[in-house]
């Protein structure tokens, strides 16, 4: 079998910076309390004509530029979100459109903090099958249209940020690149952190009520998440470098899921990685779930923190509960 490896990577973040303070207008909160306990400063937030599938397609539209690639080179694509544009169809057909693709698959992955490694698992696999040559992953997120700005909303409001990121997967020599994928679920866990409404499990799928119990927001058991996203980081990750028959030392770059500084601070420390092995832009773009890997990925190459022959690890943990890593050999 052939491998499977990243030949481009691109990003799009909104230009509307929103810092700490700006939300102190708007909940009892401060920058403090921010940056003490999640380590962010700021984050984008979409305006009028941005969402997920034009973010999506504009940070593909450059990792096609990267890999040295035109719209109809594509094979697939696997697009991962928790906030599509509509309740369907998904984004992967709207951007479809966009990028003016041949009539390909299109494919939504809904697994969101780690919607983006398990989306690389299908490209992994469809590209190493040898059944398509191109595969566009996309992972992008809206979330500042459905947050709740108001105090009761405030541990989960300061810690999203909207923003995109794609990645082509195309084949290489077996043993480089996608090494490998891991992907874990735990569904009893799913309602620690949701978001319930619109629902179609509810007749209406929205209501008064509904809307009147905030239903529509999302809600997180913030200490509980910590907790479980810890243990599971750093088992997946362990998980990858075992399979694979490496050592912790042989790692030159961990790319966690920007959930949380201290979250990432405490898988290095759990690992006993040095925090210099760990990627972080949190302070930036505060928590993009699905895109907050293939951002960070797209910062990495270009800051020049990977280059051709790394052993890079990337990692998440987020809502289902979900869990995933992938070992890639740059
Ligand atoms: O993307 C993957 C999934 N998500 C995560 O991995 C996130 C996991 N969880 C977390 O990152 C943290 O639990 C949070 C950042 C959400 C919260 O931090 P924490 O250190 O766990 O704080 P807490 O929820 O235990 O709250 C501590 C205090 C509370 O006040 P009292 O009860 O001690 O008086 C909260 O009401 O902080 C209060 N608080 C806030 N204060 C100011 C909660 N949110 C805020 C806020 N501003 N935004």
């Amino acid at each position: 079998m052939r491998g499977a490896r990243i030949i481009g990577t691109g990003r799009y973040l909104p230009s509307r910076v929103v810092p700490n303070v700006e939300l102190e207008n708007y909940m009892d909160t401060s920058d403090e309390w921010i940056q003490q306990r999640t380590g962010i400063k700021e984050r984008r937030y979409v305006q009028e004509g941005e969402s997920s599938a034009t973010m999506g397609a504009e940070a593909a539209r450059k990792a096609l530029e990267k890999a040295g690639l035109s719209p109809e080179d594509v094979d697939f694509v696997v697009f991962a979100t928790l906030s599509p544009d509509y309740f369907f169809p998904g984004c992967g057909v709207l951007v479809q459109d966009m990028l003016g693709l041949r009539e390909v698959g299109a494919l939504d992955v809904r697994n969101q903090c780690s919607g983006f490694i398990y989306a690389l698992q299908v490209a992994e696999s469809l590209v190493k099958v040898g059944r398509y040559d191109h595969v566009l992953v996309i992972g992008a997120e809206v979330h500042s249209t459905g947050l709740d700005f108001s105090t009761e909303g405030r541990d989960v409001t300061v810690i999203f940020g909207d923003g995109a990121g794609a990645v082509v997967v195309g084949p290489s020599d077996p043993g480089e690149g996608i090494l490998g994928t891991w992907t874990h679920s735990e569904g009893k866990y799913a309602k620690q952190l949701w978001c319930e409404a619109p629902s179609s499990a509810c007749n209406p799928r929205i209501s008064e009520e509904m809307l009147r119990e905030r239903r529509h927001f999302p809600y997180m058991n913030g200490r509980y998440v910590f907790t479980h996203a810890v243990k599971r980081f750093s088992e997946v990750i362990s998980e990858a470098l075992e399979e694979c028959g490496y050592a912790l030392e042989d790692l030159d770059l961990l790319i966690p899921h920007q959930a949380n500084l201290r979250i990432s601070q405490a898988v290095a420390k759990n690992l006993g990685l040095s925090e210099e092995k760990v990627f972080s832009n949190i302070q930036k773009y505060g928590n993009t779930t699905a895109a907050s890997i293939p951002i960070a990925l797209d910062e990495c190459v270009e800051e020049g923190r990977v280059s051709r022959g790394d052993l890079v690890c990337l990692a998440s943990f987020g809502s289902g509960f979900t869990w995933a890593s992938a070992l890639v050999r740059w």
